[in-house]
């Protein structure tokens, strides 16, 4: 019961009182005691008591449980959001087709055939000869250094430059079948035993005369010799022309 409603309940039973009182005054008083009554009803329940303070806990419990069994799974999660797409590359070269590519390499086989059967031709002679990828040939000319230079230009390939002992070797062949020395595309800069490719090249393979180079730097080319050995000369011999291709 709140406060207000305790007021009006004490409240209500002093009125109560005062009016019996009040009742009492006019009343007769009684000639002899009367009988007592019957016992009144039973009053309002009392007012709630103050909680009591929290007791200490209690006794831990037995041994515990061990654990359960797993449950059942779950129900299966939503989708998660769909990954970024990576951004489409640039498109590829276009291809051939299937019958022209075939066809391509029909006509490749037989160049190549061909090719072959003329090097085979030309190799009889001895103005072709070959070492790996390289074809060296003449036209049985002879002339200075830097007309071989041009001719060799002019027929789309360069002067003969023997960069290891198969490339010399195939230069030398040329050279005994002709009994002629050959310019070789390789060149002083002017400063004695000073010698480089033609393309710049420095030399990486050499197969001088003993004793040579023995220049005072006035001697700029390089000739190979009938026995197939270098030997650093002038430039305005006549020489067998030999080009690589
Ligand atoms: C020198 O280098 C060229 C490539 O520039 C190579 O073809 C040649 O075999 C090399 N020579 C030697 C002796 O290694
Ligand atoms: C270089 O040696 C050759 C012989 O191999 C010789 O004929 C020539 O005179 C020499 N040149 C010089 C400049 O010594
Ligand atoms: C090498 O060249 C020099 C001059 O350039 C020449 O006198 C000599 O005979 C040459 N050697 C050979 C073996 O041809």
């Amino acid at each position: 019961m709140s406060l207000p409603q305790l007021f009006h309940v004490v409240t209500a039973i002093a009125l109560l009182l005062v009016r019996c009182h009040a009742g009492d005054k006019h009343e007769r008083l009684p000639d002899k005691p009367g009988q007592n009554g019957l016992p009144g009803k039973d009053g309002r329940p009392g007012l709630k008591g103050d909680p009591q303070m929290q007791g200490p806990p209690g006794p831990l419990g037995a041994v515990a449980h061990l654990p359960g069994k797993d449950g059942l799974p779950g129900p299966q999660g939503p989708r998660g959001e769909q990954g970024k797409k990576e951004e489409r590359g640039p498109p590829g070269p276009p291809g051939l087709f299937p019958s022209l590519h075939t066809e391509l390499q029909e006509t490749l086989e037989g160049l190549k055939n061909k090719i072959a059967k003329l090097e085979g031709v030309l190799g009889l002679d001895g103005t072709v000869t070959k070492f790996g990828e390289k074809i060296f040939a003449t036209n049985g000319q002879e002339v200075d250094f830097q007309t071989t230079l041009e001719v060799c230009k002019k027929a789309g390939g360069s002067i003969a430059s023997p960069r290891n002992e198969g490339e010399n070797n195939a230069v030398f062949s040329i050279v005994k079948l002709y009994n002629r020395y050959a310019y070789l595309g390789i060149k002083g800069n002017g400063m004695p035993g000073e010698f480089s490719f033609v393309d710049g090249r420095a030399l990486n393979y050499t197969n001088w005369l003993p004793s040579e180079p023995n220049d005072t730097g006035a001697e700029n080319c390089v000739e190979i010799c009938t026995y197939g050995s270098w030997n650093n000369t002038v430039c305005s011999h006549d020489r067998l022309t030999i080009c690589e291709f």
